[in-house]
C-alpha cells in the first residue's frame, strides 16, 4: 500500500472525531494520507488535529490557508481514493446534485480518484426518502456507498446511521485499492493450531496464533478471492468477507479441507497441525494421583500429504508450510516431495521475529523444482502477498 495515496474528506457530523482514528490507521498503513475538511468539520475537530496525524496541511477553506491554487483540481487527480467520512445528510446531497461550493465538494467533481462514501447521521434522516435517493444516485454512479453500523447514535436513537468503525473503513479502503487479480480464484486457507483433547479440560496443541493464516486470507480476499479458512481456536476475529470455518482438532481440520477442496483453485496450510493426539480422550477430568501419569499418544492424519497424494481429485495449486527448528532448508525441501507440494513456505520457529505469534515473518519460498526463493523479515501482511503472488504465477503456468 505504501505508494497508494489517500484524501480523507471530514464534513460536519459528530462522527467526525472518529475520522482522526481513520488517519492514524491509514498513515500506520503506509498510505500517504491527506485531508480536506469542510467549515462545518472544523467546529468539530480542529485541522491541527488531522495535520499532526497524517504530516500533511489541511485544508479547509478554498480562498484561505494552505494548499497551491490548483490544489482543488490536482487532489482529486493525485490520489488513488477519496474516502468522505462521515458524510453527512447535506454533503451527500451535494454530491448527488454536482455542487461544489467548498474546497472537498469542488475537488470532488474534479477528481478522477475512486470515490468512498460513508454516511453517518440520525437514523431517521439516513431513512428519508431524499437521502436514500441522493445515497441510490451516488451508487449508480460508481460510487461506493459504506453501509452505516446500527446502536445508539449521538443524538440518542437507536437503529441505522453510525459512522462504521475506523478498522472497518480502513478494511474496506484497502481491498479498493488492492488489484483484483485474484477475482476468480477460490482459496483455501488453514490457520492457527489444532488442539487435541486429553480430557474436558486439558488439551495437546502447540503455540499457533493464526497471524499468519488469517493474514493470508485477508490478503486474498482484499485481492478480489472467494476465500475459505478453516481455522484451529485463535483470539483472532476472521477477515470481513471470507468463510471461516472454526475446526478444533486435526481430524475435524481434515474432514473440512477435504469436504472443500473440489472447487478450489490454491490451498495453503498455514496451520499447525498437531502431529500426534492422546490414544485415548477422557470422558471425565483426570484426577490428580500420587504417582505421575502418562499419556500415550497416536499419530494424526498428514492431511497435507493426503491431499498431495490425491492430486486426481485436486488439480489446483497446493501449498505448504514448514515449520523447522534445524536443516530448514532440506527439512523442507523433503516435504515438499514427500507431501507432493508445489511450493512450500518454510520459516524457521526458533525466531523471535518469526514463525509462530509474531507480527513479522522470515521465510524461504521453495518451488518444487527445488528453486529457493530467500526472502527478507517483512509483516505477515506482506509475507501473504507474497505467497499469493507466487501460489498465482503457479497456477497461470498449470493452465498455460
Ligand atoms: O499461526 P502463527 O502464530 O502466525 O504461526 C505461523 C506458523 C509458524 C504456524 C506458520 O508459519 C507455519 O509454519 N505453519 C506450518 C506449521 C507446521 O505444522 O509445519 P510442519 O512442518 O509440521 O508441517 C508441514 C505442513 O504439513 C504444514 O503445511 C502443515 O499444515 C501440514 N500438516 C502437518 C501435519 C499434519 N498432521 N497435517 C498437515 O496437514
Amino acid at each position: 500500500m505504501e505508494s497508494k495515496q489517500v484524501i480523507v474528506g471530514v464534513t460536519g457530523g459528530i462522527a467526525a472525531y472518529k475520522a482522526a482514528e481513520l488517519v492514524r490507521l491509514l498513515v500506520k498503513s503506509e498510505i500517504r494520507t491527506r485531508v480536506a475538511m469542510t467549515r462545518h468539520a472544523t467546529r468539530f475537530v480542529t485541522p491541527l488535529t488531522f495535520e499532526t496525524l497524517c504530516g500533511n496541511p489541511v485544508i479547509h477553506d478554498m480562498w484561505e490557508g494552505e494548499g497551491t491554487a490548483m490544489a482543488h483540481i490536482d487532489w482529486g487527480q493525485e490520489a488513488d481514493l477519496i474516502i468522505i467520512a462521515p458524510a453527512t445528510a447535506n454533503f451527500v446531497a451535494k454530491m448527488a446534485h454536482g455542487i461544489g461550493d467548498d474546497f472537498l465538494s469542488t475537488m470532488l467533481l474534479a477528481a478522477t480518484a475512486r470515490v468512498m462514501v460513508c454516511p453517518s447521521m440520525n437514523t431517521h434522516m439516513y431513512e428519508n426518502r431524499a437521502v436514500q435517493a441522493n445515497l441510490a444516485l451516488l451508487r449508480d454512479r460508481g460510487i461506493v456507498v459504506m453501509d452505516p453500523g446500527k446502536g445508539q447514535l449521538a443524538c440518542r436513537t437507536e437503529g441505522p446511521g453510525r459512522l462504521p468503525e475506523p478498522v472497518e473503513i480502513l478494511d474496506r479502503a484497502a481491498a479498493l485499492l488492492s488489484p483484483q487479480d485474484l477475482s476468480g480464484l477460490t482459496i483455501l486457507v488453514t490457520a492457527g493450531p489444532t488442539v487435541e483433547p486429553i480430557d474436558p479440560v486439558r488439551f495437546v496443541s502447540n503455540r499457533s496464533s493464526g497471524k499468519m493464516g488469517y493474514a493470508l486470507a485477508d490478503a486474498a480476499r482484499k485481492r478480489g478471492a472467494a476465500v475459505i479458512l478453516v481455522s484451529g481456536p485463535t483470539n483472532l476475529t476472521p477477515p470481513t468477507g471470507v468463510e471461516h470455518i472454526g475446526v478444533k482438532s486435526a481430524e475435524d481440520m481434515r474432514t473440512a479441507v477435504l469436504d472443500r477442496r473440489k472447487n478450489c483453485h490454491i490451498i495453503i496450510k498455514a496451520a499447525a497441525v498437531a502431529d500426534y493426539r492422546p490414544r485415548q480422550s477422557r470422558d471425565q477430568k483426570i484426577k490428580k494421583g500420587p504417582e505421575g501419569v502418562s499419556l500415550e499418544l497416536v499419530k494424526n492424519p498428514d492431511i497435507l500429504a493426503e491431499l498431495g497424494a490425491s492430486r486426481h481429485d485436486y488439480p489446483g495449486v497446493l501449498v505448504g508450510f514448514a515449520a523447522e527448528t534445524e536443516d530448514l532448508l532440506e527439512n523442507a525441501t523433503e516435504k515438499v516431495r514427500a507431501k507432493n507440494l508445489d511450493m512450500i513456505v518454510a520459516n524457521d520457529v526458533t525466531r523471535t521475529d518469526a514463525g509462530f505469534d509474531s507480527d513479522t515473518n522470515k521465510v524461504k519460498i521453495i518451488t518444487k523444482d527445488g528453486a529457493v526463493e530467500d526472502v527478507p523479515l517483512m509483516p505477515k501482511g506482506k509475507v501473504a502477498d507474497l505467497v499469493l503472488d507466487r501460489s498465482k504465477a503457479i497456477l497461470d503456468k498449470n493452465f498455460e
